[in-house]
């Protein structure tokens, strides 16, 4: 069989996908590929490697041709991928959700909401450019987080595991989810609210759903879809906001304004709404904490997603499903 893979990925596990005879091709580019670039490299593959900066949809997958049996995506998050139509086609999509990559998720979320609180970067900043002249007894004054409520938008593995730390700092935790979850509440000691009521009583509200059109721009200043709520004017005021999910779930340039006017004190956001481009305003911010899409970058994590996404592709080719197959329906009517 025929791999193309559209960028080296950490660790060796590409040397695998060669060993039962396949040929494998990885882009020579260390940057994402442009779609043209992309569609050359990939035209007649048996199965493609992709990662979640590359944008593949059915006119993506006819173009490469009808031998092409599998997309296993590096990344657990699959909204780059039009999953409808490449199942309408029979085409099977793996994606690498892990403990590993879930827990790091979680670790860099709590990293945001720690350095956002306690305002790590700009008092290093500060610290690094000398003006620490000497203990002060107020100087960058944080916010506890003890006693405070922490909301949860998306109860999936990662929301839980962020739920779980929560208890470590003494905080209540609520959560809001389209299905209530009843387990995690007894499990977590956590409480179900619609979304407007989250929003109002959250100290930080953190972000943990996946990008889809239900979830695009849920955070902004009006509800794109002919509802009335407004829901950064609903958060509480003077509460945190933290994303770690998908850059799109929040309208940046309406965050911008919420921030300008104090009424959210402060964001820390490891995903934009068109990267890798982000609002210049944000960068003017000193309560505001940006990371380069980071949040499952662990040597772990990446060591966990390239063997599940190697798996993914090998599994097919050998007729076996992926434990990591997105849409299980798809495997009965797939391409052989
Ligand atoms: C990263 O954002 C991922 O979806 O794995
Ligand atoms: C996805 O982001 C999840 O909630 O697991």
């Amino acid at each position: 069989m025929k791999i193309f893979v559209t960028r080296q990925i950490p660790g060796d596990h590409l040397k695998k996908l060669g060993e039962g005879g396949h040929e494998v091709t990885i882009s020579e580019f260390d940057r994402p590929l442009t779609p043209e670039e992309l569609l050359e490299r990939a035209k007649g593959v048996d199965g493609l490697l992709s990662l979640l900066s590359d944008k593949i949809d059915g006119e993506v997958v006819d173009a490469i041709g009808p031998q092409l049996k599998v997309v296993s995506n590096y990344a657990v998050g699959f909204d780059n991928i039009n999953i409808d139509e490449l199942s309408d086609r029979g085409i099977v999509v793996t994606n690498t959700p892990s403990d590993e990559v879930n827990e790091a998720v979680a670790e860099h979320t709590w990293a945001l909401i720690l350095g956002l609180i306690r305002r790590i970067v700009e008092a290093d900043e500060a610290t690094r450019r000398g003006a620490y002249k000497g203990w002060e007894p107020d100087i960058f004054l944080g916010t506890s987080l003890k006693g405070k409520t922490l909301g949860i938008v998306g109860l999936g593995r990662i929301g839980k595991m962020v739920a779980r730390r929560a208890k470590g700092y003494g905080m209540s935790v609520i959560y809001t989810k389209r299905t209530k979850d009843p387990e995690s509440e007894k499990e977590l000691g956590i409480e179900f609210n619609s979304l407007e009521e989250l929003l109002k009583k959250s100290d930080v509200v953190t972000l943990h759903t996946p990008l889809t059109e239900e979830t695009r721009h849920l955070i902004s200043n009006a509800w794109p879809y002919g509802q009335k709520a407004d829901t950064l004017a609903q958060m509480k005021k003077g509460s945190f906001l933290v994303n770690t999910s998908r850059g799109p779930v929040v309208r940046e340039h309406d965050l911008v304004e919420a921030l300008k006017s104090g009424h959210i004190k402060g964001a820390a956001l490891d995903v934009f709404e068109s990267e890798p481009n982000i609002d210049p305003e944000l960068f003017g911010m000193p309560n505001v904490i940006t990371t380069p899409h980071i949040a499952s970058a662990t040597t772990e994590a990446r060591d966990e997603m390239g063997k599940l996404a190697v798996s993914g592709l090998l599994d097919v080719f050998s007729d076996k499903i992926p434990s990591n197959i997105v849409k299980k329906d798809v495997w009965q009517k797939r391409r052989k």
